[in-house]
């Protein structure tokens, strides 16, 4: 595909949609929502408002890091607390697709209703990549971002228009698009990360203390293996425990998985080859916090296995 072409369509395609109106759009972390803002930012400046939206379910320091890091590129990204409305969506809850819908509802309904109310945006600006729709349509899981190809209409719905302008694209034409755009590579190499987020890590029920748990671990997993190159790299929480020891004495604590994977654009992946030394330390550094005492690299590729754990 022709990425500069594909670039020149998209932004005049946004201009003629948003017109002389607002639109309103949120950044999850990673690559897609970050690429989608700087496309819709070229295309109509400050007539796009970004948001990043603490929906408690964020990497550690995440809001913070992404507020500046486009704060650096000359745009403006606006936090809105909404934890207490995800965590309470979540209560309770442990199939992995009543705790998706319930993250949906939550953004579409509640969360994004009100931000479309408050800036007077008529439209909302999407992330959806081609991955995305293909998994959902055919039933594999359903992801947070879709709407019209489940039959909802957005602007019947919920009173605002989604407007996906990487709807055709996948993983690597959108990174290929961040270069283009000028984008640093901080920003074109994200690793990608999902919208539910570390919701999407935590078999069970997402509670404030299980989220702490996954979050030290993400931030171990992403420290140490930042330098692989690989496509992904993740931690995972069971709803499980397993005996351990700690101290002399019997522990029944927690058991986290290790994810780590090669894939050019996510359909399929396969287990990377992580250095013996590397997953010795990470074990070792994920089974000194609180409650863990066990920790799995995850050997299976997709499929059988999908990249996220619900
Ligand atoms: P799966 O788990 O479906 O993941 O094999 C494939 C890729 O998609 C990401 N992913 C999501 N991204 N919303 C997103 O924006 C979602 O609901 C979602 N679920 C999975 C996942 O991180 C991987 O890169």
């Amino acid at each position: 595909m022709d990425y500069q072409s594909f670039i020149d369509a998209q932004v005049k395609e946004i201009r003629a949609t948003v017109g002389s109106g607002y639109a309103i759009n949120a950044l999850s972390g990673g690559v897609d929502s970050a690429v989608v803002t700087a496309l819709a930012h070229k295309a109509i400046g400050k007539q796009l408002k970004t948001y990043f939206v603490d929906s408690a379910l964020m990497r550690e320091g995440e809001p913070q890091h992404v507020v500046k890091m486009f704060a650096d590129l000359g745009i403006h990204v606006e936090l809105v607390d909404a934890r207490a409305d995800f965590l309470n969506a979540l209560k309770g809850l442990t199939d992995p697709e009543q705790k998706r819908a319930a993250i949906t509802e939550t953004f579409y309904k509640k969360i994004f209703v009100r931000l479309v109310r408050e800036s007077g945006a008529k439209h909302l600006f999407h992330g959806t990549i081609l991955t995305d729709i293909e998994e959902t349509v055919a039933g594999i899981k359903r992801q947070h971002n879709i709407l019209s190809q489940l039959g909802i209409d957005p602007e019947k719905e919920y009173g605002y228009q989604v407007v996906e302008p990487l709807k055709t694209l996948r993983k690597d034409g959108v990174r290929a698009v961040a270069s283009l755009l000028g984008l640093p590579r901080e920003i074109s190499h994200r690793i990608p990360f999902p919208g539910p987020a570390l919701a999407t890590r935590i078999i069970g029920e997402v509670t404030e203390e299980r989220l702490a748990t996954v979050r030290a671990a993400t931030a171990i997993v992403e420290e140490e293996l930042s330098g692989l190159d690989a496509f992904q790299y993740l931690a995972v929480l069971f709803n499980d425990r397993a005996t351990g020891i700690r101290d002399g004495k019997r522990e029944f604590g927690q058991i986290i998985a290790i994810r780590c994977i090669d894939s050019h654009d996510g359909r399929e992946a396969t287990a990377t080859c992580v250095p013996w030394p590397t997953l010795q330390r990470i074990c070792q550094r994920i089974t000194a916090l609180p409650q863990v005492c066990r920790c799995l690299y995850d050997l299976t590729p997709k499929p059988p296995a999908t990249v996220e754990y619900i």
